[in-house]
Order: C-alpha cells, then sequence, then structure tokens
C-alpha cells in the first residue's frame, strides 16, 4: 500500500496531474501524511522559494447580508455587535500597515452593502498611492463593482468557493447559488485579478470525494491563491452541535494542494493555528505555505470580527504578532518576503 501512494505522490509532483480517484485516496490515508508533506514541502521550495510573504489584514466591517450557516458574521446572529470603519480609518490603518513596512494588505468584511462601488473605488484609490498591493475580500458581487474596483487599482480577490457539491452549498448558503459563486471567480478571472479561493474542510457531510473535486476545481480555475481551512463550528450558528473539521486532513488537503498547483500561494490560515494554537502555522508552512496573514485591526474591534470561535491572538497588539512570526519563520529557515509577493501561477498566465 505505502508504495502506492508513493508512487501516486511522485506521479503528483512529475506531473501536477492526479485524477479524482487519485485525489480522494490520497486524502483518505493518514499513513500517506508524512510522505505527502515532505514532497509539498520540496515542491514549494522549488516552485515559489522560501520566502513567507505576511500580509497585512484590515477587517473593517463585520456586517454581513448573507447568512452562511458556519459563519458568525452571518445576518441571523443577533448576538453579535456590528462595528464598520469609515472609508478615511480604513485608509489610515492601510497606511499605518505600509508604513510597518506591509508590501500587501487584504481588506476583508462582510458583505456591507454601506460599501458601495464608489466607497470601495475612493478607499482603493487612495491606499493605491502608495506602493503597496491591494487585495480584496469582500464576497460576491456583480461584474461591474469588479470592474470598478480593478480599475481603481485592486490587484486581488478572494473568494472561496468554500465547496463545490452542489448540494452541501446550498445547505450551507441559504439563498446563495453554487452557479453565482462560480460566476464570480470567473467574472474576476477575465478583469485580471489575481484571483484566490478555497474551501472549509469537514463541513457537515463533506466527503474526500467531494474536498477532491474542490482541488480540480482550483486547478480547472487556474486559481492563484488558494485558502485552506478546517471547519470550526461556532455556538450562534446553527452548525453549533457539529463536529469540526479535522486538523490532519485540512494539513494533507493543503499539501495536495501544493503539489498540483506549485506556484499558487497559499497561506498558513488562522483556522488551522486555531486548532493548533502553538504550531499549527509551523506545520502549514512546512507542508506546502508561504503565504500568512496577520491581522492589523486595532485590537478594540478586532475581538467582533468572529468568524468562529478561538481565533488566536484576539487581544494581541498587530506589532508583537508580527515580530512572533517572524522569529517563526527564521527558525523554520525560511526568509521573509520582501516584494508584493504576487502569485507565480499568475504571472506565468499573463507571460503567456
Ligand atoms: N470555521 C472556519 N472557517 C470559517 N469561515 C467562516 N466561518 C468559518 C468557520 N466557522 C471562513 C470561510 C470564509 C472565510 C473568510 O472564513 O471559508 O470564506
Ligand atoms: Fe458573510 Fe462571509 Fe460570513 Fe458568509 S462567510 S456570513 S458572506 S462574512
Amino acid at each position: 500500500m505505502k508504495q502506492t501512494y508513493q508512487e501516486l505522490i511522485t506521479k503528483a509532483v512529475n506531473t501536477q496531474q492526479l485524477t479524482y480517484e487519485e485525489i480522494t485516496m490520497l486524502l483518505g490515508a493518514g499513513d500517506a501524511q508524512q510522505m505527502l508533506v515532505r514532497a509539498a514541502d520540496e515542491v514549494r521550495r522549488k516552485a515559489v522559494g522560501d520566502d513567507v510573504h505576511l500580509r497585512g489584514l484590515i477587517e473593517f466591517s463585520n456586517r454581513c447580508r448573507q447568512n452562511c450557516c458556519y459563519c458568525g458574521l452571518r445576518r441571523d446572529n443577533r448576538g453579535l455587535e456590528r462595528y464598520y470603519l469609515k472609508e478615511d480609518d480604513v485608509i489610515d490603518l492601510a497606511q499605518e500597515a505600509v508604513r510597518c513596512g506591509y508590501r500587501t494588505v487584504v481588506l476583508q468584511s462582510g458583505e456591507d452593502a454601506y460599501f458601495t462601488a464608489d466607497r470601495m473605488a475612493y478607499i482603493i484609490r487612495k491606499i493605491k498611492e502608495n506602493d503597496v498591493a491591494v487585495t480584496l475580500s469582500i464576497g460576491e458581487k456583480s461584474r461591474e463593482e469588479y470592474r470598478t474596483y480593478r480599475e481603481a487599482g485592486a490587484n486581488r480577490y478572494l473568494l472561496r468557493i468554500e465547496t463545490t457539491n452542489e448540494k452541501l452549498y446550498a445547505k450551507m448558503h441559504p439563498g446563495q447559488e453554487l452557479a453565482n459563486r462560480k460566476r464570480c471567480l470567473y467574472d474576476l478571472k477575465e478583469l485580471g485579478y489575481e484571483v484566490g479561493t478555497g474551501s472549509l474542510i469537514g463541513l457537515p457531510t463533506q466527503t474526500d470525494e467531494m474536498i477532491a473535486k474542490d482541488i480540480l476545481f482550483f486547478k480547472e480555475l487556474g486559481a492563484d491563491m488558494i485558502g485552506l481551512g478546517p471547519f470550526i463550528p461556532h455556538d450562534d450558528t446553527p452548525l453549533r452541535a457539529e463536529a469540526g473539521g479535522d486538523f490532519d486532513k485540512s494539513l494533507r488537503v493543503l499539501a495536495l494542494v501544493r503539489l498540483l498547483l506549485p506556484y499558487t500561494n497559499i497561506p498558513a490560515t488562522t483556522a488551522m493555528e486555531t486548532l493548533r494554537p502553538k504550531e499549527g502555522r509551523r506545520l502549514a508552512l512546512g507542508a506546502g505555505a508561504n503565504v500568512v496573514m496577520l491581522n492589523v485591526t486595532s485590537r478594540d474591534r478586532r475581538g467582533l470580527y468572529q468568524l468562529y470561535p478561538g481565533k488566536p491572538r484576539a487581544k494581541d497588539e498587530p506589532m508583537e504578532d508580527r515580530l512572533r512570526l517572524e522569529e517563526e519563520i527564521r527558525a523554520m529557515g525560511r526568509t521573509i518576503g520582501m516584494t508584493q509577493g504576487v502569485s507565480k501561477a499568475w504571472q506565468q498566465e499573463i507571460n503567456e
């Protein structure tokens, strides 16, 4: 059996292709994990190098019109104090992040109607007066809105598909359609963004087969960034009593994604760190990840951006996190990216 796993991994390394059945098999193979992680780390080093790119994350509004069943910011969660930052406060925070040395700022929020395309364009334009890449993570919008942000200077967009399984998608996202999520991702691609997507691992009733199809979808889309993390049940959501996602499974998904999409940017996500507070980030960086997003939202607001419980470092000041992470990166023999950390997958596409 071991031989078979090794053969599959070698095939993935050499061809960047595996069938749906082969991916499923490796996802289910706890005893292949070590081999998989080692191969992914090697592929990561050869394809994207030792740099870990740091992103400054600004959570500028926790108001959301959507009702995703897993998420603490969902519309029906009345127990949450809602906040949003005014345009100029978002800009000030971004400028502070730039001063702290971040070469990318990520603007993330729920789907908040206050932030019209015009307001977003104003924010993006102002931030782009600095030498910095701007990533948006603000949900499903129309093609026209995406175009407006792009023309204002936005470089990247994160929108996880969460799951490519129609039935599970519908169950998890009342009032939303998988087809529209895909439409968004293809619009973003066509508009020239570096496009990030990804999945939740361990959603109720999700199978390895479904995750295998997610990975094939990332390839088909030509994702430039892929964020993956275990589902963590939140008490103020309908999924409060469900089992959460598994750390090791999430790590295998990450490693497989690195093997099959060698040039993509992959963050060590906060959800991975939440399940293994001391080592989650290090393990993810050692299994193919090459990006970390650090929260630069001020301490008093951060606690309110609760997608799921137990988010680490909720009470730390931004600079403390950053110094600790840099230490961790150096201790692993890795380096801190000094560039904007553009996705190599994207660079290759535009040069084609
Ligand atoms: N557990 C883990 N990840 C979550 N997200 C939202 N809710 C949860 C949860 N309960 C993730 C989603 C979303 C991203 C911003 O946060 O995948 O795309
Ligand atoms: Fe809103 Fe995003 Fe949470 Fe869904 S996952 S409820 S869109 S913040």
